[in-house]
């Protein structure tokens, strides 16, 4: 594995290697097993595994959770080359803007809700950097994980409206023996959090068989009733959601793609994660 930290050096190797398909894996680095099994899938489906580990700092609407944002250079480098993976992109902030990215995408309906009711102007960043990384790697394919499903759907819309030859891949969430969505936030949870958090897919997974036989309204009412008898967790939100629009549902027949999205404080820490309820 090489590491490469300037976009002209990334463009001169990778065309350097003459390759059929290239894969590509963008993340923020702190890894773990859930963005490693996109890595892995990456490697197995390309001639050339590239990821990218960047904190992206447009992203953050809160400038303490973007201080706060673990950073593991060194054992991410060790996780990447164990996985197989050809490129770790590592560049700096000047790299990647050079000068401010003044660009304002519109994402519609898809960026009204959710995280991008909660966390304004946090997917315009998404798509500025993801636009930038993309322009550098040129892949064929791209990985994202379920774990953000928000996040995949305006990835999609992006590559439409900007007419990228680029294939996303959507990867199932990665959980920890708990339950826990893997999540690089995790590592900020005392251990006791920890513990706690485990709560959080249990309920979703509860919630399935308790939506069976309640309705919408009735079952996102279960979900926060929940989470009310400790203190430490506070509720974001819980939407149930059409898995292509985002928008939310009134009936369980509205779709046949339900997906339920929560995002909650467990202290100061913030978790996402969703559940399936159909397709
Ligand atoms: P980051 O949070 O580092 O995640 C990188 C990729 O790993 C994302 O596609 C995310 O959905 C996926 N991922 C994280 N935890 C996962 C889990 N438990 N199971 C499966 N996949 C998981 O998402 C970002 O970074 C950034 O927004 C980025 C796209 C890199 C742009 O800066």
């Amino acid at each position: 594995m090489i590491i490469i930290e300037k976009i002209a050096d990334l463009q001169a190797y990778i065309k350097s290697k003459q390759v059929k398909s290239v894969g590509f894996v963008p993340t923020m680095g702190a890894l773990h097993e859930g963005h490693i099994s996109l890595v892995k899938q990456c490697v197995q489906e390309n001639d050339l595994c590239v990821v990218s580990v960047f904190v992206n700092p447009t992203q953050f609407n809160d400038k303490n959770d973007l201080e706060r944002y673990p950073r593991t250079p060194e054992a991410d480098q060790a996780l990447l080359r164990a996985a197989g993976c050809d490129i770790a992109f590592m560049p700096s902030v000047q790299e990647m803007y050079p000068e401010e990215d003044t660009r304002q995408f519109q994402f519609g309906a898809l960026e009204t809700v959710m995280e991008g009711k909660y966390r304004p102007g946090h997917f315009n960043g998404v798509a500025q950097i993801v636009s930038k990384l993309f322009d550098a790697v040129l892949p064929n394919k791209a990985y994202f994980g379920e774990k953000d499903f928000q996040q995949v759907a305006i990835i999609r819309d992006m590559v439409k409206q900007l007419q990228y030859p680029i294939e996303i891949i959507a990867c199932p969430i990665i959980r920890e023996e708990s339950g826990l969505a893997r999540s690089s936030r995790n590592t900020l949870l005392t251990d006791e959090q920890r513990k706690k958090a485990a709560l959080i897919a249990q309920v979703l997974t509860k919630s399935t068989t308790f939506a069976t036989n309640n309705t919408v309204a009735e079952t996102i009412q279960w979900v926060n009733q929940q989470f009310t008898h400790d203190d430490e967790f506070r509720m974001d939100y819980y939407e149930i959601v059409d898995g292509n629009t985002l928008q939310p549902i009134d009936n369980w027949n509205d779709s046949d793609f339900v997906v339920g999205c929560i995002a909650i404080y467990l202290g100061k820490i913030r978790l996402i994660d969703n559940i399936h309820y159909k397709g």
